[in-house]
């Protein structure tokens, strides 16, 4: 008898779908396209040499540390390194305020095994990052969306939202944001909106998962304090990663919470995995205390502001006026949003993948409805050359739904 595995999953697993994003990767990530699909970093930029050098010296180490089993809670120094990166970001943080983690992905799924219950509200931005959203609904929680504008998530519509679900009698206790240069939207909070979300987290007793995996990323001006350097009731819970200021393939993460936390957070650790990557801990480690990562992000900053701005121009001289778009200070993202009279974005990218170009449509980065006619260009990973060449190609084609428009319009 053949197995029907449905019958075996688990019911929670029915929470776990696969994102909108990734199954369109097959079809976006072609060699002959130009995308702006993936929010991957430039793997032209990792430092290969340097990475060579100091494996090379950790796998030769006659002590063999690096090819062992580490501490769940992670690499003593690395650690200690990181509570020191985030006092001087402004926060009071001990090394047993800190977990690393397998990437700040695994944070998040960390925290949603041990913070959220099957049916609870939890209020993430609108739109927000999938693999956030996909975390809580994994354990079963319900994304409630607050919507966005420049400035960050509007404090307004977040009490609103809070009041409403508690008439339901479902208190949300968790609120998931990406405060430096968000995915997708390349937002960032200004510091009057974390002000005033704090001040309704502390009224409404909730706690904020802060991910900010970009705020190093910045090419023009500063990113406001943390919430976590704002706060003065311990309820913020930072997540950091190497993956984007260095490689994702080490995937090494840092969670920065009370110790409290950290102590559950590492109990359901060792039933995950036991340890984060050894090797990649101590890798991180000696290059975050050489001061070489610090230099590498200086690096970085030129490299990526160079294709933002390309992205920027080429959008502001070649797209329809009608179109909106996002004008982001650092990360990797700008969030286009189409008018009304366009095709769905959906229905755009199929025109676009003709003319060899590629982006993602924004249904996937909502919880609930919205985003049919948005979509999120990455300029990470393409040059400043394709990127012109990408968009403009994309420009000819918009203009064509403009004048569509104008003739409708005139009765022709
Ligand atoms: C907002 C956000 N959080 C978390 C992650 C996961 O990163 P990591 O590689 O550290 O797991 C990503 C990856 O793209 C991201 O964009």
């Amino acid at each position: 008898m053949e197995i029907n595995w449905q019958e075996f999953y688990a019911r929670r697993t029915r929470q776990i779908t696969g994102s909108q994003i990734r199954q369109f990767f097959a079809l976006t990530e072609r060699p002959e396209i130009i995308s702006f699909a993936g929010g991957f970093p430039a793997s032209d930029f990792f430092p290969r040499e340097e990475i060579g050098r100091v494996l090379g010296e950790l796998a030769c180490a006659e002590n063999s540390h690096a090819l062992q089993y580490a501490p769940t809670e992670g690499n003593h120094d690395l650690r200690a390194y990181l509570a020191a990166k985030i006092r001087c970001a402004g926060s009071a943080c001990h090394i047993d305020n800190i977990i690393i983690t397998n990437g700040s992905q695994q944070g998040l799924d960390l925290l949603c095994r041990i913070l959220v219950n099957p049916g609870d509200p939890v209020l993430v931005e609108e739109p927000a990052y999938v693999g956030g959203m996909g975390a809580i609904k994994s354990y079963g929680g319900v994304p409630a969306g607050i919507p966005m504008d420049g400035e960050g998530p509007l404090p307004a519509a977040m009490e609103k939202t809070i009041l409403k679900l508690e008439r339901q009698g479902r208190h949300p206790r968790l609120f998931y944001t990406v405060t430096n240069f968000h995915n997708p939207t390349g937002y960032t909070t200004s510091l009057a909106r974390r002000k005033a979300i704090l001040a309704l987290a502390e009224d409404y007793n909730i706690v904020i998962i802060e991910d900010n995996p970009y705020g190093e990323l910045c090419y023009e001006g500063t990113v406001p304090p943390n919430y976590q350097a704002l706060d003065r009731s311990g309820r913020v819970i930072y997540l950091g990663s190497y993956s984007k200021i260095f490689i994702p393939g080490i995937r090494i993460g840092w969670m920065a919470a009370p110790q409290a936390v950290i102590e559950k957070v590492c109990l359901a650790k060792q039933t995950a995995d036991l340890c984060s990557n050894s090797l990649g801990q101590r890798l991180a480690y000696r290059l975050s205390a050489e001061g070489f990562i610090d230099r590498h992000v200086k690096k970085l900053i030129c490299f990526y502001r160079k294709n933002r701005d390309a992205m920027l121009e080429t959008m502001e001289r070649c797209f329809p006026p009608e179109i909106n778009f996002t004008r982001p200070q650092g990360g990797f993202f700008v969030w286009v949003q189409f008018p009304p009279f366009y095709p769905p974005a959906r229905e755009l990218l199929h025109l676009a993948l003709e003319q060899g170009v590629a982006f993602v449509h924004g249904e996937g980065f909502f919880s609930g409805a919205g985003g049919s006619h948005a979509a999120r260009f990455s300029f990470s990973q393409v040059s400043p050359e394709k990127i012109a060449a990408g968009i403009s190609r994309l420009g000819k084609l918009f203009y064509r739904f403009r004048e569509e428009d104008t003739r409708q319009a005139a009765g022709e």
